[in-house]
């Protein structure tokens, strides 16, 4: 649902339907722009602008009774209310994810050299690797999403499944599917580009960007995976699912069987949005990182083509709309990193601050929950990106 929304009505969440433009013509923030703080509103106010279209299904503002409201912000207010315990509870169980993961890349290394070298595909190793990674997330989702490894792309097929398989188990824990679901969609997510094991190593490990002809290459991935699926005799509809249809689309532009919505394959389209994200979030040597917050912008921009808006909703409830080691800056000039969020509120963030732009030599180091704070985020920052690193994965 598309409304007018006048300017003193808007509420932190909601959506831009179309882009909002001065006078001149100059955009001023795009369709799909989520606000996120109050001095983006009053940015508007100052130009004189009235009211803006909201598009209220991507909205994530709450529609239920002020009382119910209320409830939530209590709980979210208690979650977020020890800022300093949340992150020691969270740096505790740091460095043990941090070995799991190097580990399930290990694991992805050795299912890909299987496959590669006509040896059969160890399927005990995955289903275990994949059952310590959910009952990782299943302590605590914001761990294991804050130890993405996002920066290595020497080994980049296996680190992004190992990414991808984190990304697509938090969400599915999200949508609360059985335990048994869950280790499918991890052992699929996992396996999901195994037919690039059967795709020459020149073409794969090209560090340029592919040319047309190789990408139509690349792009059998999906159908060397079911083959591998077939051949190694994995019976799983949900695993042989993510395989086939991770690259399908929205709005039919996918490959390799063009499945529009309406066709759609559930989980694949779960992996499809998590392989997306991660991909964005990646170091190419053809290709910056993009920041999370910028990826997810990317993520929703694609709402409704690319992905079913439905799918991008639930995943940014995921993964926030600042995900866990977003650099922000806030209103008083600090740069701070995002080190968790509560579901329920993904625009008030518990942030770790850094350094005051103007002098990032000095620390100012404090762990600050933006709910009824005076602080709030203005801006995302890109400049200090590797700040994250410092934080999570200990530099
Ligand atoms: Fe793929």
């Amino acid at each position: 649902m598309i409304k007018n929304v006048p300017l003193k009505d808007i509420k932190l969440g909601m959506c831009l339907a179309e882009t909002v433009n001065t006078d001149s013509g100059v955009a001023i923030y795009n369709s799909n722009f989520y606000f996120t703080s109050r001095t983006q509103i009053v940015k508007l106010q100052d130009m004189g602008i009235k009211e803006v279209k909201i598009n209220f299904d991507l909205s994530l503002i709450d529609n239920r009774s002020e009382k119910e409201q209320q409830v939530t912000r209590d709980q979210v207010k208690k979650e977020l209310e020890n800022p300093i315990e949340r992150f020691e509870k969270m740096s505790d169980l740091i460095e043990e994810t941090h070995e799991l993961f190097t580990h399930s890349e290990k694991t992805v290394e050795e299912a890909m050299s299987s496959v590669r070298f006509g040896k059969s595909l160890n399927q005990e190793a995955i289903k275990k690797e994949t059952t310590k990674i959910l009952q990782n997330i299943q302590r605590d989702p914001l761990v294991s999403l804050a130890l993405l490894d996002l920066k290595n792309f020497d080994e980049y097929t296996f680190i992004h499944s190992v990414n991808v398989t984190v990304l697509s188990v938090a969400f599915a824990y999200h949508l609360k599917f059985p335990q048994e679901k869950l280790i499918s969609i991890g052992e699929g997510s996992l396996l999901h580009d195994i037919g690039k094991a059967r795709i020459p190593l020149n073409i794969l490990n090209k560090p340029e960007r592919l040319n047309d002809a190789e990408m139509r290459i690349i792009q059998k991935h999906p159908v060397l995976g079911e083959q591998v699926a077939i051949k190694e005799h994995i019976d799983n509809d949900i695993i042989k699912e993510i395989i086939l249809h991770h690259h399908e689309s929205f709005d039919g532009s996918g490959y390799p069987d063009r499945l529009d919505g309406t066709k759609m394959k559930r989980y694949a389209s779960i992996v499809a949005v998590a392989d997306y994200y991660d991909a964005l979030t990646s170091e190419r040597v053809y290709k910056k990182i993009i920041s999370p917050p910028d990826a997810i912008k990317m993520i929703y921009s694609q709402s409704g083509r690319k992905f079913d808006p439905r799918v991008v909703n639930h995943f940014i409830k995921t993964v926030g709309i600042y995900p866990i080691g977003s650099v922000v800056e806030l209103n008083d000039g600090r740069i701070a990193v995002v080190i968790a969020f509560s579901k329920d509120n993904l625009i008030q963030p518990i942030v770790k601050t850094l350094f005051h732009i103007d002098s990032p030599k000095i620390l100012q180091e404090e762990i600050v929950s933006l709910i009824d704070s005076e602080y709030y985020i203005v801006n995302v920052n890109n400049e200090f990106i590797n700040c994250t690193k410092d934080i999570f994965q200990g530099n």
